[in-house]
């Protein structure tokens, strides 16, 4: 499949929850393609990297220790306009929020356990992706591709 590719990360809540297979099958049968995936123990600096532009916020450090305490999923999905597909799947930040049938609206109940990140513009996706995914992402293709994409 051809296409943008963006970072997502189902939050440790989202592991602890068992809610790791309906997240990533929401994503998939909306036709995103995972091209890089894995159960990962964030680092702090890792953590800190990625939530740079929040740094100095009042919810920075307990962002922080959220996303280190305890495993994360951290894939990378490819497919045409995914990362704005992506965001739109995942809702508004916090869930009381977010629309119903969005993932943060139908699974979550407030801002510090959302559940999920996704990249929120280009410039953002390729930083994460080098940031998580250093030596890039893998290419296939699916049979499914002419049934879900108009050539
Ligand atoms: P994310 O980066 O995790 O995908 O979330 P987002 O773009 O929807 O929201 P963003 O503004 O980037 O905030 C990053 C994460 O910080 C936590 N947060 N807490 N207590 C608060 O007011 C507050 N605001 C943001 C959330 O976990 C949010 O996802
Ligand atoms: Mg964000």
């Amino acid at each position: 499949m051809t296409g943008e590719q963006t970072l997502v990360i189902i939050k440790p809540d989202g592991v602890q929850r068992g809610l790791v297979g309906e997240i990533i099958g929401r994503l998939e049968r909306r036709g995103l393609q995972i091209v890089a995936m894995e159960l990962r123990a964030i680092s702090r600096q890792t953590a800190e990297r990625h939530y740079a532009e929040h740094e100095g916020k009042p919810f920075y450090a307990g962002l922080v220790d959220y996303i280190v305490s305890s495993p994360a999923v951290v894939l990378a999905l490819s497919g045409p306009g995914a990362i704005a597909v992506t965001r739109s799947t995942v809702g508004a930040t916090r869930p009381a929020e977010a629309a119903p049938g969005t993932i943060r609206g139908d699974l979550g109940l407030t801002v510090g356990r959302n559940l999920i990140h996704a990249s929120d513009s280009a410039d953002s996706a390729a930083r994460e992706l080098a940031l998580f995914f250093p030596d890039g992402t893998t290419t296939y293709d699916r049979a499914i591709s002419p049934w879900l994409l108009e050539s």
